[in-house]
């Protein structure tokens, strides 16, 4: 399928119409940005990575029943995905306390959380990403009620999956954060799973394997994620 104009650029990637209205290219750069697009440093070779391991989530999450807008690999660093209207709401699953979650309440880094915590931030970083609850999703109408309950239960559905698929690879999966979007009136798992978007411990040494390297400066960035992409078996 032809790759058409660019209709949007996000921090990390850039989506592009196809003659297609039902689908666009996900073009994902190396660019990495930490503290809401304050700092952006170019990581090479973060772009096919992530595209890599992305598309080899999605596969896994629609084996497992998971509605996805992910279609096709088309290069290295672009995938065809279903042109969806995103809800402008992003869904986080803590199984071990880190990052905001830390910050805000004080308890300790590392904590099991037994029940999952889930949160809802309002994707506006101008505005730092506040966190909103279900009630100011329904007052500004960016998701309906339905919409709110089934973005929940496939964000613990995706947490079924994917903690024991990176348990089985001696990792911890921390935390993560999802994004939904409507497509032909049902909803279905959006933007991009990859060491971007969740925090990934090593289950023995706690190593940190996400992106958390590139925002405490830790180095290794990049080695980091294609350790974690190898372990689970991401073909890179
Ligand atoms: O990352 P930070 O400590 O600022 O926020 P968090 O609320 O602890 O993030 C929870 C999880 O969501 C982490 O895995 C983040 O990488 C991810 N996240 C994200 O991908 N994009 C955001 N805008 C916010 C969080």
């Amino acid at each position: 399928m032809q790759k058409l104009q660019q209709l949007y650029a996000g921090k990390a990637k850039s989506v592009f119409a196809t003659e297609d209205q039902d689908y666009v290219v996900l073009s994902f750069r190396d660019d990495t940005s930490a503290f809401d697009g304050e700092r952006i440093e170019q990581l090479s070779r973060k772009g096919e990575i992530n595209n890599k391991f992305n598309a080899f989530i999605m596969e896994q999450l629609a084996v497992a029943g998971i509605p996805t807008h992910f279609e096709k690999l088309l290069s290295a660093n672009e995938a065809l995905v279903k042109n969806m209207k995103m809800i402008p709401v992003e869904c986080v699953v803590r199984n071990v306390a880190s990052g905001s979650l830390v910050r805000r309440l004080g308890v300790e880094d590392g904590m099991e959380l037994n029940p999952p915590v889930f949160e809802f931030f309002l994707k506006n970083d101008a505005l730092h990403d506040p966190m909103v609850n279900e009630y100011h999703i329904a007052t500004f109408g960016w998701a309906t009620d339905e919409q709110v309950q089934r973005m929940k239960a496939l964000t613990f559905e995706v947490n079924q999956v994917l903690k024991k698929l990176f348990a089985d690879a001696g990792m911890i999966l921390v935390d993560y954060k999802l994004e939904f979007g409507v497509f032909k009136d049902e909803v279905y798992l959006g933007d991009e799973f990859s060491p971007d978007g969740c925090r990934l411990w090593d289950a023995e040494t706690r190593k940190k394997l996400d992106k958390d390297r590139f925002r405490q400066g830790l180095g290794g960035v990049i080695e980091a994620y294609e350790e974690v992409a190898q372990r689970i078996g991401v073909p890179l």
